[in-house]
Order: structure tokens, then C-alpha cells, then sequence
């Protein structure tokens, strides 16, 4: 890694030693302490640990939530995109359509089935995958068209349903950072063919490991998903696929229910501090999110454009805030594609982002008094002479 990549390697990484620090898992622990360490002393006197009663009841939960008829957990939300992917006829050669600007295993999980991702632009506004350049983006190897609902905002589903339906394509969803957000009255997970959803700690709902889930409408899929996550079996001892073994282990889907039991609460406060950097933040040089009218914003990430943003961030560093760049380099910038085939039709908008974007603590364990802290050194930054 050369200095400059570790520098953003270092910079993009929550610090939790500050006293407003970008995100704190330490906090939320506190509070359901009792609720996780009860869930846990249920699971490990029972002797399974995998493929047991946790994961059908988190299983159950979770599609329920998602408005999905199914939900199947899997190890991660890496693993839920591959299998998705693979589930849908990827293979090699084919091409599947994502934005430029995501967490690199939206085109990893194409680019391990041997399939070739092909990158586009994103709205400068909503940082989400542009239905325009999608289209261009079209050929005859193209197989699927994969949204990123980034930062916790369904993209432009309605258009890119109609692109997918016009070209037979299928449609995947990345709602790794958009748990319970809302398109027209749709919940993410069930806007598309499947669903993909990272459970990484962090995430809107983490779990204390790894897990992901892939959610759908679709019964026949919902089969071969399950099949894939576990070795190709539909039947013990028949294998009739070569699957993959991307489980979601008990403890882990056992400390996912407890805190899906709480995941309503914690979405409205990420909004209740949404609302307050947006009314703060209003009258200085930064650009807040913006939602569109259509759909609901779940906050994973608070993402302002801020002019000057690294010293901005320095400046927030030196009054004890945390806050972080994702990301600070598009997928298709990254050594991985140097030498993994790749197709980049469009991303001028999305590269010049990765220069303006910061995202501002917004986990729901913050406090009032907090926000008021951080936006007000946003505006002190701006103000000085
Ligand atoms: C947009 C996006 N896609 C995919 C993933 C991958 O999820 P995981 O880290 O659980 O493998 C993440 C999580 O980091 C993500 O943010």
C-alpha cells in the first residue's frame, strides 16, 4: 500500500476513542446488554450452533420485517450478493450493471463467479445509480442490473424496473446499508428479484460478527438461495448444485432478533438527527442529503458535500469529532480491477463525489446535545476568516 492509500485506508476507519466519535457499538451494547446475554445463554446449552431454531425464528422475523415472503441468512453481505448473483444465472462472461460509487463487494461478488461488472455514474444528488446511464450501459452480455440503495436511500426503482423489464434483465438489490427504508411504500429487500443485506456490526442492523440475508418474492428462488447457501443441498446428503457454505450461524441470527426488536426505535432517531444536522447545517456551504419525495431515508450514513472537505474533516478531528470519507476511491480505481476484467461506461460524476463527500456521526445512540456539537463546529469551520 503506498502512503496516500494508507493515509485514506486510516482516515476512512471509525475512531472510537473520540468523545463524538463517528460510530460507537460501545454505547448500544450498554443498553441491550441483558436482552443479547439472555439470547446467547438460550442458544449455547442447546448444542446447535448451525441451521438451527435462531435462524428460522431470525429468518421469520426478517422477511416479515423486509414485507418479503422469504429471507434467508447467509455468513455476510458479500455472500448474500454472490449467491444472489449466482442465482440468477451470472456466470462467465456475463455482465451485470453497478455504480461506480459502493463498497467494492457489490462488483467482487459479480467479479468471483467469473461474471464482469460493468460500472456507471450515479445522481449527484442522491449518490444512487443513474437509470440513464443504465441503459447506455446495455449489451448483449448484460445479465442484471445491480442498485445500491447508498447511504440508506432506495435508488430510482421504478426506472430501472422498466430498463430491467424491457431488456429481460434481472434485478438485484444491494440494500446492504437500507434496512427498513421504503420506495413508494415498498420496503428494500423487495424491490427487485432479491434482496442482498450486510449485517456487518455497523450496519443499521449488525450483527456481533458477520451475516448478511438475501430476501424475495419469489418462491422458486427463495429455494435456490437456500440451496446455495449451504453446500447445493435441498435434500440432506443431496448435493445438487455446487452451493457454497455461507450460513448465518445460531448465535449470530439469535443476537440479529434482539436487536431487530429495536431496529424501528433506532431508524427514527437516525431521522430524528437527520432533520436536526438538516435544519442546523442549513444556512452553511455544505450540501445536505437530499431525499426524494417517493421514498423513505434510513441514514446508515449521513453524507453531506462539503467544500474544502479534507480540512473540514481535519478541522472536526481537532475538536474530538469523528467523521468518515465513504468512499474515497471508486470501485473501478481500485487495484483489484486492475488486473480483473472490468467495463467502466460512465463515473466523472461519481470520481468528482469521492473529493466532496463526509458523513457526520448519525448512530441513534448519539444525543441532541451532540448533533448541536458537531454541526456547530461544521459552521464554525466555515465561518472563520
Ligand atoms: C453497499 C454494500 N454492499 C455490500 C456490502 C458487503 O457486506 P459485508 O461486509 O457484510 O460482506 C456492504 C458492507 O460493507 C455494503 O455497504
Amino acid at each position: 500500500m503506498d502512503e496516500r492509500a494508507r493515509m485514506e485506508f486510516k482516515d476512512a476507519r471509525p475512531d472510537q476513542s473520540m468523545p463524538i466519535p463517528s460510530e460507537d457499538l460501545t454505547r448500544q451494547y450498554a443498553a441491550i446488554r441483558d436482552e443479547v446475554l439472555d439470547a446467547v445463554a438460550r442458544v449455547l446449552p442447546g448444542g446447535k450452533y448451525t441451521m438451527g431454531p435462531a435462524l428460522s425464528a431470525f429468518e421469520r422475523e426478517w422477511a416479515a420485517d423486509c414485507r418479503t415472503a422469504a429471507a434467508i441468512g447467509v455468513s455476510s453481505g458479500t455472500a448474500a450478493l454472490m449467491i444472489a448473483f449466482k442465482a440468477v444465472g451470472v456466470g462467465p462472461g456475463d455482465e451485470v450493471i453497478v455504480p461506480a460509487l459502493t463498497y467494492v463487494a457489490t462488483a467482487f461478488a459479480v467479479s468471483y463467479l467469473g461474471g464482469v461488472p460493468v460500472f456507471v455514474d450515479v445522481d449527484e444528488e442522491t449518490f444512487n445509480i443513474d437509470p440513464a446511464q443504465v441503459e447506455a450501459a446495455i449489451s448483449a452480455k448484460t445479465k442484471a442490473i445491480c442498485p445500491v440503495h447508498l447511504y440508506g436511500q432506495p435508488a430510482d426503482m421504478d426506472a430501472l424496473r422498466k430498463i430491467a423489464a424491457r431488456h429481460r434483465l434481472s434485478l438485484v438489490e444491494d440494500a446492504a446499508q437500507a434496512h427498513q427504508a421504503e420506495y413508494k411504500g415498498v420496503r428494500a429487500g423487495g424491490l427487485g428479484d432479491l434482496g442482498c443485506f450486510s449485517f456487518y456490526p455497523h450496519k443499521n442492523l449488525g450483527a456481533y460478527g458477520d451475516g448478511g440475508s438475501v430476501t424475495t418474492n419469489d418462491a422458486e428462488l427463495a429455494q435456490l438461495v437456500r440451496a446455495l447457501r449451504y453446500m447445493g443441498q435441498r435434500e440432506k446428503h443431496k448435493h445438487e448444485m455446487l452451493g457454497y457454505q455461507e450460513r448465518l450461524d445460531e448465535l449470530q441470527a439469535a443476537i440479529l432478533s434482539v436487536r431487530l426488536r429495536h431496529l424501528s426505535d433506532w431508524t427514527a432517531l437516525r431521522r430524528r438527527w437527520a432533520a436536526l444536522y438538516d435544519e442546523l447545517l442549513a444556512d452553511t456551504p455544505v450540501t445536505t442529503p437530499v431525499c426524494r419525495a417517493d421514498r423513505t431515508h434510513v441514514y446508515y450514513m449521513y453524507t453531506i458535500k462539503a467544500p474544502d472537505r479534507d480540512d473540514l474533516m481535519a478541522h472536526l478531528k481537532r475538536r474530538g469529532i469523528g467523521s468518515q470519507i465513504i468512499y474515497p476511491t471508486l470501485v473501478p480505481d481500485q487495484g483489484a480491477y486492475a488486473s480483473t476484467p472490468c467495463r467502466v461506461v460512465s463515473c466523472n460524476r461519481a470520481r468528482s463525489l469521492t473529493g466532496q463527500i463526509l458523513c457526520l456521526p448519525v448512530f441513534p445512540e448519539l444525543d441532541e446535545a451532540e448533533v448541536r456539537t458537531v454541526a456547530s463546529a461544521v459552521a464554525d469551520f466555515y465561518a472563520a476568516p
